[in-house]
């Protein structure tokens, strides 16, 4: 799914990644700018109930989209 990144982080084509859409995608991205060293800023969506980080219906990876994202820098 980023085969397509890599040859245009190593053309020096990608100072930063950008991205929203499924989450398997995002996870994929995530994925390569950690391997890669890449800044990201991901926006995950969720169903939100409380909006105000009590419920916990939109936890990912240990935050609270409605408070800490929903775009969230990797
Ligand atoms: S919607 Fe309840 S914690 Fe975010």
């Amino acid at each position: 799914m980023t085969d397509v990144l890599a040859p245009l982080l190593d053309a020096g084509q990608i100072d930063a990644i950008y991205a929203c859409g499924p989450h398997g995608m995002l996870h994929a991205l995530a994925q390569f700018a950690r391997r890669t060293s890449t800044p990201c800023q991901a926006s995950w969506e969720a169903y939100m109930r409380c909006a105000i980080g009590i419920c916990g219906a939109c936890e990912h990876d240990g935050k609270v989209l409605c408070m800490d994202g929903p775009v969230l820098a990797l």
